[in-house]
């Protein structure tokens, strides 16, 4: 699918959920979050439908994403089907990894190619804080065991100014170890994200060049996601820069996103117009769907207004989070 950038949209990203067994700080609120009720979510057969029907469409990547797909029930069979899907080469997943360990037998034989891991520090307590309750050593296990079945695995780490600045090293220190890729992503002023400072990559790349030398990576040629990548000399890990504030990547944006409210949404900061719930429950052909859909995507925005006036990002009005989002 082209869109009106002349911009090859191969990717689709699926949030099967809005809820979440954490409660990051820039991400969820401590309390009085109302989750969608179950019945306001597309159903699993939904989201194969359409997914199928994207892949016709020239979708290649599907990555599933929450709130915490794991604690949506039906999630490795959902798997298994799209992985039978001929058009598409690649299904990947990301978590916050506590309840992985659980599910990482039946994720690795339904066929899921990577996971992309949520990991902000590495001090136990510190860890807990920021995600208000969760217990890091589930996280670290998970990490471990996907290791051994050989699942492609990248860490996600936001970084906030006056919190997990100076645990940066010890991040790398831990991916270096563990043989596997870590991304830095700026903050996004989205949900609670609003009311904290962030830290730029251009400053956590200083950071990490006082003890590592670092070479930067050419990323074409791949399915890619939005990360601009480093590797880091004498090992096998790179670390990848995740900078929609600071440098901008819309202009070879290839994704798309199905949020947990069963809406299409061609990018992560405009509102959703296309109900595909509302359409899939109208019993609307596959041909109708197709032409929908294509029509929406063609109008795909030029890129993000993150750092647009106060009056401009009023105009949006949608007040998701991450979580209904998918990241
Ligand atoms: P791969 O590169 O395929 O591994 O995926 P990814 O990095 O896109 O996936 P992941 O779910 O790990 O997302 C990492 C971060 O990138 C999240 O904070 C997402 O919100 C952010 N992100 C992903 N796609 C976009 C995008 O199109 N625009 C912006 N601004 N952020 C994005
Ligand atoms: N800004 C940047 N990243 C965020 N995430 C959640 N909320 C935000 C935000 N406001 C990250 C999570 C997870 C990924 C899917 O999105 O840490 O790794
Ligand atoms: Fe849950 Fe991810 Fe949000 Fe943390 S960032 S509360 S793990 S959805």
């Amino acid at each position: 699918m082209i869109d009106q950038f002349n911009r090859d949209i191969n990717y689709l990203r699926v949030s099967v959920t809005d809820r979440c067994n954490l409660r990051c700080v820039y991400c969820l609120p401590e309390f009085s979050k109302d989750f969608i009720d179950e019945s306001k979510l597309l159903t699993i057969d939904e989201y194969f439908r359409l997914i199928r029907i994207l892949g016709n469409l020239g979708i290649k990547k599907v990555r599933i994403t929450g709130g915490e797909p794991l604690v949506r029930r039906g999630i490795p069979g959902l798997i298994k089907s799209i992985n039978n899907l001929e058009n598409i080469e690649e299904t990947a997943m990301t978590t916050n990894g506590i309840l992985l360990e659980k599910y990482l037998d039946e994720l690795a034989e339904n066929g899921l190619s990577s996971l992309n891991i949520s990991l902000d520090i590495l001090d136990e307590k510190k860890y807990n804080y920021i995600t208000r309750g969760g217990e890091l050593e589930k996280v670290v296990r998970s990490i471990e065991k996907a290791i051994e079945y050989k699942i492609k695995i990248k860490l996600n780490s936001v970084i906030i100014d006056d919190f997990n600045k100076n645990d940066i090293k010890s991040l790398v220190d831990f991916a270096v170890d563990k043989n596997i890729d870590i991304r830095f992503i700026e903050l996004m002023p989205i949900g609670c994200g609003q009311n904290l400072k962030g830290v730029s990559n251009e400053e956590i790349l200083e950071i990490i060049s006082k003890d590592r030398k670092t070479a930067e990576m050419n990323s074409s040629g791949t399915i890619s996601g939005p990360a601009a990548y480093h590797k880091i000399e004498g090992t096998n890990t790179r670390i990848g820069f995740i900078s929609p504030l600071s440098s901008c990547f819309c202009e070879t944006c290839n994704r798309i996103r199905i949020t947990s409210e069963g809406k299409l949404k061609q990018c992560l900061y405009y509102d959703s117009k296309l109900d595909l719930m509302k359409m899939l429950r109208t019993e609307t052909s596959d041909k109708k769907l197709m032409e929908e859909i294509k029509n929406e995507i063609y109008f795909k925005n030029k890129q993000h207004n993150f750092t647009g006036s106060p009056e401009d990002k009023e105009k949006e009005k949608e007040k998701n989070t991450m979580s209904v989002i998918g990241g």
